[in-house]
């Protein structure tokens, strides 16, 4: 997730500025930069890599008395992690910073270069620049040019824009994105796209709304709203704790995680989906000439996604799909023929066994494809092709909105590889896009699903072990639920396809063996509901989560009513990562710092 910060004021603005960045460090990103107005002079400066290196580059300017400036940290989706495509990004005469995606920058930048406008930048974010000072030039004033290139950008932004001719006002304007401007007694600016930067230095703050847009000066704060009336100032006071405001408030950043699935993934399918069509840019269509066979391969919770995936792509591109676990396949004398796509899938992008297979694949000549969430890993760097599932930093060890966005990247990749291969009709691909358009709304959290689910998490805090089961994509999910538990709870747990208990497993059937039930509406309810009779018959206590009412189990956890399976998915996969994270809690566990366990897996 990008970071943005912005200041107006007599203060040192540059340390200011890197200040403000370095307290939003935390939400990872892999370049920054700042651009400071002072007298109608411009000084402007990026680095990649972390905030000491751009530190560094700063060191030799120093700013006294009033100026202002707009800083930010950049986490790349569209564009690789250079200085070039680092922000602030720069026009004739003007800076901004951004953070979301500009969904029809491609168009704009089309219009832009036929203007003969020269671009420096991959990124979405540099049409903003060139387009306001088109605008500029037919406009009566900065504020109408700002206002009008706000009205013709389509998608997520929080932006701050900064113009020579007008050295004592900030521009801002906030749609998707999060975005705050804080105020003080020394009639200061701030602004940040979280709390943390504005801790010591505000008193009070105004969270912008979707739509809104205006500008400070030294004298005024002017806030329109997305009817283009003027929106009263909503000041609220600014909490002090910073940890706190870097979990959004949350106890633990896996909880943070878990609540914010639903905004990550709109980023993820953000610029990909047309309504008939899934759009990858970050693909060359020759990737999958001459596949017939793709083969996935993973470790822990991206190998669970990466088993959803095989369903998925059996089933809608109609290619057979073979999964591997990493640490298997780089000691097996695996056979690899070049009509398979190799893809391998990490949050990280360094864990060990995974980049070595990948290395494996590239030396037997495959093609190679990277799902990952941190552009430029190692991983990024080896592929052929690489897919950014844009769920921004991910604090809590166990991983949560990697995982759903990665299930999200798979399930428009299927989709995309169908169309190729024509398997789906345009209206197949259609329904499956409106579907996806509503995955945000299938990870929302209730304070009603939590507190229930936190009620009967009391219940599970003992037993001699828990079986989580499920057919088809649900029984990836079930390895995955088993998996959260057994990371941050430290019980036993297993995952388990629901037709397979009665192969075994069903001895353990006790009532102090609990079986957590997944059973969807769209997708062979029956068969898994007579699984879960069998083992209510042999008295193992039973939590069903469905959206059908189940009478067989001891607990149940209702879901929404879904159009499709895949949307059970999602709705099953919060219920599952806020069960495991409340008997966590119950049981005194670190949620985010599990015992025995690393974020990122670099070593065999
Ligand atoms: C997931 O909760 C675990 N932290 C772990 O299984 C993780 O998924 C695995 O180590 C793979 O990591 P990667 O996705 O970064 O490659």
């Amino acid at each position: 997730m990008c970071g943005i910060v912005g200041y107006l004021g007599q203060k040192d603005t540059k340390d200011i500025l890197l200040g403000g960045l370095k307290e939003l460090e935390y939400r990872g990103y892999d370049s920054a930069g700042i651009a400071v107005l002072q007298e109608g002079n411009f000084h402007s400066y990026k680095a990649t890599g972390k905030l000491v290196n751009l530190e560094e580059k700063t060191q030799d300017f120093i700013t006294n008395g009033f100026a202002i400036g707009i800083g930010h940290t950049r986490w790349a989706t569209h564009g690789k992690p250079t200085e070039l495509n680092a922000h602030p990004h720069v026009g004739e005469s003007s800076y901004v910073v951004h953070n979301g995606i500009i969904e029809n920058y491609a168009d704009l930048k089309k219009e832009l270069i036929a203007d003969g406008v020269k671009f420096l930048s991959q990124t979405d974010t540099e049409v903003i620049v060139h387009q306001f000072e088109k605008n500029l030039k037919t406009s009566d004033s900065s504020f109408e040019a700002f206002k009008k290139t706000i009205s013709q950008l389509q998608g997520a932004y929080a932006i701050l824009l900064v113009t020579k001719g007008e050295d004592e006002t900030i521009f801002f304007a906030k749609h998707g994105s999060p975005m705050l401007v804080g105020i003080n007694a020394e009639n200061e600016k701030y602004f940040a796209s979280s709390d943390t930067p504005l801790i010591g230095h505000c008193s009070d703050v105004n969270y912008f709304e979707d739509g809104d847009y205006g500008y400070v000066t030294p004298v005024g704060l002017a806030i329109f709203d997305k009817n283009n009336k003027v929106q009263k100032p909503n000041f609220s006071k600014l909490t002090q704790n910073k940890l706190s405001a870097q979990k959004d408030g949350f106890r633990f950043f896996m909880e943070k995680e878990i609540y914010e699935q639903g905004d990550v993934i709109a980023d993820t399918l953000m610029g990909r989906l047309s309504d008939e069509e899934i759009l990858f840019e970050e693909l060359d269509t020759t990737l999958f000439k001459g596949i017939n066979e793709i083969k996935l391969c993973a470790c822990g919770t991206s190998y669970h996604s990466a088993l959803t995936a095989t369903y998925l792509f059996e089933r809608y591109a109609k290619i057979k799909t073979t999964i591997e676990v990493a640490s298997e396949f780089r000691y097996r004398s695996p056979i690899m023929s070049k009509d398979t796509l190799f893809v391998v899938i990490s949050q990280s992008g360094e864990t060990a066994d995974t980049l070595e297979t990948l290395k494996m694949a590239k030396k037997a000549g495959l093609k190679t494809l990277v799902i990952c969430n941190v552009d430029n890993s190692s991983m990024v760097r080896l592929a052929d092709a690489c897919i950014l599932t844009r769920a921004g930093v991910e604090k809590g060890v166990a991983s949560t909105k990697a995982f759903a966005t990665q299930v999200t990247v798979f399930w428009m990749l299927s989709l995309y590889v169908g169309k190729l291969k024509d398997t789906m009709s345009t209206q197949e691909i259609a329904k499956q896009i409106a579907l996806l358009r509503e995955v945000p709304g299938a990870c929302k959290v209730t304070d009603n699903l939590h507190e229930r689910i936190k009620r009967l998490s009391k219940r599970y805090l003992h037993g001699h072990g828990f079986f989580f089961i499920g057919r088809d994509v649900f029984y990836p999910l079930a390895l995955e639920g088993a998996l959260k538990l057994k990371e941050i709870s430290y019980l036993h747990a297993e995952g388990y396809p629901s037709g397979e208990m009665k192969h075994g497993p069903i001895a353990l059937a006790d009532p102090e063996l609990f079986t957590i039930a997944l059973l969807p509406q769209h997708l062979l309810y029956e068969k898994a509901k007579s699984n879960v009779e069998e083992l209510s018959a042999r008295d193992s206590t039973i939590c069903a989560i469905s959206a059908i009412e189940f009478d067989k189990a001891d607990d149940f956890i209702a879901i929404n009513e879904c159009k499709d399976y895949m949307l059970e998915f999602f709705e099953m996969m919060v219920v599952l990562q806020v069960l495991s994270l409340e008997i966590s809690v119950r049981l005194g566990n670190d949620v985010d710092m599990p015992r025995n366990l690393a974020k990122s897996v670099t070593v065999e």
